[in-house]
């Protein structure tokens, strides 16, 4: 008989984990998920507990009351937040790892998984069709800290045969929550912009092309990693996955097929120097081949359901003030 998974998700309340909660919950049943963040959710249905990743005590009694049998650790500061309190945020990223790193060996938990991000790569990547496996100089302490642990990821895989996977996501777009904190933020909060047919004002130059994933290709391609045959992951560190590539210009040419009058306006932050030394497009040739990845959104696909099912969200909330 196949034993029942029990899951554990970090950082729950997030962009990602609002989701990927549900669709866990979908796949496993409800009472087989504990959603966790450092705040509550009033909101969530299903098992919610209140937990700082920081506590390591906390994180194993939570681990050991539910008998989880697996983790998906989804609790960071992200790129942009991450500049402001440097050190702080590599202590929260690298800490709160560690503790899942150890809690699974210790409770012998089967399987983790760990998100890293296109913010691995340094300026000197090529910008076109990353390759997988290329030096990694990250400038922000985001990134440092995603290539640390990538690093130990595969280190607790090689002396613990702790079996953890990682996908270094693009900036993720969906409907559900608004990003937390990143670089690749303004692709989402343009959205809400474009259905109140107001301007948008865009943190990056218009021309910034980055590598994006729709919600749902993100989401599929965690799954289908965690689902995939042990044998068939050759890469212990993070795979590349791609979905599209766009710059806030694509977006707004894409929208405007929707909205005519919509206009973006440019006023480039901090951010876009973060974003100048990123990928413009990632090769994810070695998750295809290893495990089938194969993303089904591009942007118009894309942008025709953010501008439906925000509009959506935006007609309940009237009907029920
Ligand atoms: N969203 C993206 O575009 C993107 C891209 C690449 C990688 N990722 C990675 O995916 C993961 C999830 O990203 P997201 O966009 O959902 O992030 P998010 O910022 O929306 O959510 C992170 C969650 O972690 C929680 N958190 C922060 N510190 C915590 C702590 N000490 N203990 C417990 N919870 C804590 C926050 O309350 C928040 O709900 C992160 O590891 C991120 O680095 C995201």
């Amino acid at each position: 008989m196949i034993k029942q998974e029990k899951i554990l998700i970090t950082g729950a309340n997030g962009q990602l984990g609002s989701v990927l909660a549900k669709r866990l919950q979908e796949k496993h049943g409800v009472n087989n998920v504990v959603a966790t963040d450092i705040v509550a959710d009033e909101d969530f249905v299903g098992n919610f507990e209140i937990l700082d990743v920081l506590d390591f005590e906390r994180l194993k009694s939570i681990v050991i009351q539910n008998e989880i049998t697996q983790i998906y650790h989804l609790a960071a500061i992200l790129s942009a937040s991450g500049e402001k309190h440097p050190k702080r945020t590599w202590d929260i990223n690298t800490k709160t790892f560690f503790n899942v790193l150890d809690v699974s060996v210790i409770q012998n938990v089967n399987k983790l998984f760990f998100p890293s991000s296109i913010a691995v790569y340094g300026a000197n990547a090529p910008k076109i069709n990353t390759p997988q496996s290329y030096e990694l100089t990250p400038t922000t302490v985001y990134g440092i800290s995603k290539v640390a642990g990538e690093n130990w990821a595969k280190y607790y895989f090689d002396n613990y045969d702790l079996d953890i996977r990682s996908v270094r996501y693009p900036g993720v777009i969906g409907h559900q929550t608004l990003p937390g904190g990143g670089t690749t933020d303004y692709a989402v909060d343009i959205f809400y912009k474009a259905i109140n047919e107001t301007n948008f004002e865009c943190f990056l130059s218009k021309n910034t092309t980055l590598p994006m994933i729709y919600m749902d290709d993100a989401i599929r391609a965690t799954i289908e990693l965690m689902d995939a045959p042990k044998k068939s992951i050759s890469i212990r560190t993070s795979y590349n996955i791609a979905g599209m590539s766009f710059s806030p210009e694509e977006l707004t040419y894409a929208i405007q097929k929707i909205y005519p009058n919509f206009k973006t306006l440019y006023k480039p932050d901090f951010r876009q120097k973060i974003a100048s030394c990123w990928p413009s497009s990632i090769d994810d040739s070695v998750a295809k081949k290893d495990w089938n990845w194969n993303p089904l959104f591009g942007i118009d696909e894309m942008t025709k359901i953010m501008i439906e099912e925000l509009k959506l969200k935006q007609q309940t909330k009237l009907q029920k003030t």
